[in-house]
Parts: C-alpha cells; sequence; structure tokens
C-alpha cells in the first residue's frame, strides 16, 4: 500500500469511475474522504440514481445488500465483509415466514435494517427518516407486521395511532440508553434540547424534544433558534453535527455509544478494498428482484 493513501484512494477512485459512499456513523476520516455522507435513506436514493460504475460503501451490510438490489448492473464494494448489523440477524426469512402464516391478512413493512432476504419477503421498506410516511400509505384497516425493530415499531405506534404485530428485535447501540443518562446530561446542560433517535427505547423517544433518524436530527439542528443540544445515537455522528453546524454544541447522551460494526474500516482497508475491489456484494436475482419491489415502493413514497 503506497504511503499517501489519501492519494491513493483519490486516485483509484477516478480511475475506476467509482463513488465513495459513507454512512453518518463512519469514522471522521471515512466521512471526510466520502464522495457522499448520509443516511439509510439518502444512501439508498443515492446508490438508485449515481452514474458512477462502482460504489463502495462504507458502512454496513444491509445498506451495501440495499445498493446491489436497486443497482444490481453496479459493482457494490462492501471493504470489510463482517460489518453487519445485529439487529438485522434477529430475524429471519423463514421466521417472517411463520408470521405471515399466523396473519395471512397483514401486510408486512420491514425497517432497511434487515437482510435481503427478509425485504423480499416483505411488501415494503422503510427507513427511520419515512417510516410514519410508509405506513401512513397503508389503508387504514389493513393490519401490519412490522420487522424487526420493536422501538422504532412503537415508535410509529405512538405517533399514528396504528396498532401493528411489532416483531421483538432491537438495536443493541440504541437500546441500552438509560433515562437516568439523559437526565444526568440535561442537569449538566439545562438549556439543551433532547434529540433522539428512534431506535432508543420508549421511555426515551416518548420524552425527547424530538425524535428523528440521523439526516433528520441534522436538519433539526440546522433549523433550530437552539445552540445546545443533547444527542441519542452513535457517537460519530457528533461529527457530523459539529462539522455541519459551527457554533453549536453537542454532548453525547451517554459514554459509550459506539456501533462497533460502523469502525470496521478504516483508510487502509478502504484503499486496499478500490486496489483489489473486494468485497463485492451479491443477491441471488430471484431475492432480488422481490427485494427491489419493497424498497423501489418505498422510494417512490
Ligand atoms: P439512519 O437511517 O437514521 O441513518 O439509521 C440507520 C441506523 O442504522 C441507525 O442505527
Ligand atoms: Fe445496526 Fe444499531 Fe449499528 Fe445501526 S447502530 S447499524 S441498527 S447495530
Amino acid at each position: 500500500m503506497p504511503e499517501d493513501v489519501l492519494g491513493y484512494i483519490k486516485k483509484r477512485t477516478e480511475e475506476l469511475n467509482a463513488i465513495i459512499v459513507a454512512h453518518y456513523y463512519q469514522p471522521p476520516e471515512i466521512q471526510d474522504v466520502a464522495d457522499f455522507v448520509g443516511d439509510s435513506l439518502q444512501l439508498a436514493r443515492k446508490a438508485a440514481t449515481t452514474r458512477a460504475d462502482i460504489i463502495v460503501f462504507c458502512g454496513v451490510r444491509f445498506m451495501a445488500e440495499s445498493a446491489k438490489i436497486l443497482s444490481p448492473e453496479k459493482t457494490v464494494i462492501l471493504p470489510e465483509i463482517e460489518a453487519g448489523c445485529p439487529m438485522a440477524d434477529m430475524i429471519t426469512a423463514a421466521e417472517l415466514r411463520d408470521k405471515k402464516a399466523a396473519f395471512p391478512d397483514a401486510l408486512v413493512v420491514c425497517y432497511v435494517n434487515s437482510s435481503a432476504e427478509v425485504k423480499a419477503e416483505s411488501d415494503i421498506c422503510c427507513t427511520s427518516s419515512n417510516a410514519i410516511k410508509v405506513v401512513e400509505s397503508i389503508p387504514e384497516k389493513k393490519k401490519i407486521i412490522f420487522v424487526p425493530d420493536r422501538n422504532l415499531g412503537t415508535f410509529i405506534q405512538d405517533l399514528t395511532g396504528r396498532e401493528m404485530i411489532l416483531w421483538d428485535g432491537y438495536c443493541p447501540v440504541h437500546d441500552v440508553l438509560q433515562m437516568q443518562e439523559i437526565e444526568g446530561q440535561r442537569a449538566l446542560h439545562p438549556k439543551a434540547r433532547v434529540i433522539v433517535h428512534p431506535e432508543c427505547p420508549p421511555a426515551i423517544t416518548r420524552t425527547a424534544d424530538a425524535v428523528c433518524s440521523t439526516a433528520g436530527i441534522l436538519e433539526f439542528v440546522q433549523n433550530s433558534p437552539d445552540n445546545e443540544f443533547i444527542i441519542g445515537t452513535e457517537k460519530d455522528f457528533l461529527y457530523t453535527l459539529e462539522k455541519n453546524c459551527p457554533g453549536k454544541a453537542f454532548y453525547a447522551a451517554r459514554q459509550y455509544f459506539e456501533c462497533r460494526d460502523m469502525k470496521y474500516i478504516p483508510l487502509d482497508k478502504l484503499a486496499l478494498s478500490l486496489e483489489k475491489l473486494q468485497y463485492q456484494i451479491e443477491v441471488p436475482e430471484d431475492i432480488r428482484k422481490k427485494a427491489y419491489g419493497s424498497l423501489e415502493r418505498m422510494i417512490s413514497i
């Protein structure tokens, strides 16, 4: 690997007509080198519309898989194949089929944090930015099975008044956030607004000043007259906020707020992935076509 890793990444990206996209939870050096940084919905949209031949995805597997499902003609690379999402692994396609058999009249809404196989078994996907809109697009009389995040599901129920059949999955990074931690930060920063991700437990989403996806938090902060914020989501998202909102102060809602799977791609591994074109994401065509339907229905909302 050359010493000038950043120079190599830039040169190789141009040579390949590649685009580097990164999620907001990626470490600062990866966010800085990426051509595009966003939340799950923005990244899915980018993957569906980019003119690049190769999409290098700095994030976790379900995100890269969604890119491949939406753009099968492109080469999609995940620089570390072990980067997964524990919540996505909390439901399998076979388990979802059993649930559907128990509620044959229900439609399945599936959070994008799920495998391609689970998406293929679902009717429509959602992300945390559009979950309310997606659920509201379904006729009121229709039963809904919501997978896999019970906290996001509960948040949607709270806001829409719709009762859904919830899968018992959760994000191990957000689900452990405690009310006492928020209260501790509120005591230290009494002027700060509390903004949390909907993957946090209901006791927290019900009492926060705002509940948004990562892109939603950024927008909220940019449009807010307030200057201090307690942020209930992954720690490296604070870098995004600080970079985009100079003059405002951000405090992490808890001390250890890290998604380890989002930290598997240091710069040298990104450079290596561009050199060797590894690891290429493949989705079997029958599964891809069905999963495409669920993603496409979401994107068109
Ligand atoms: P966003 O869609 O808000 O980026 O969230 C993705 C995620 O994995 C949160 O844990
Ligand atoms: Fe999955 Fe949670 Fe990490 Fe998001 S933060 S990728 S939901 S484990």
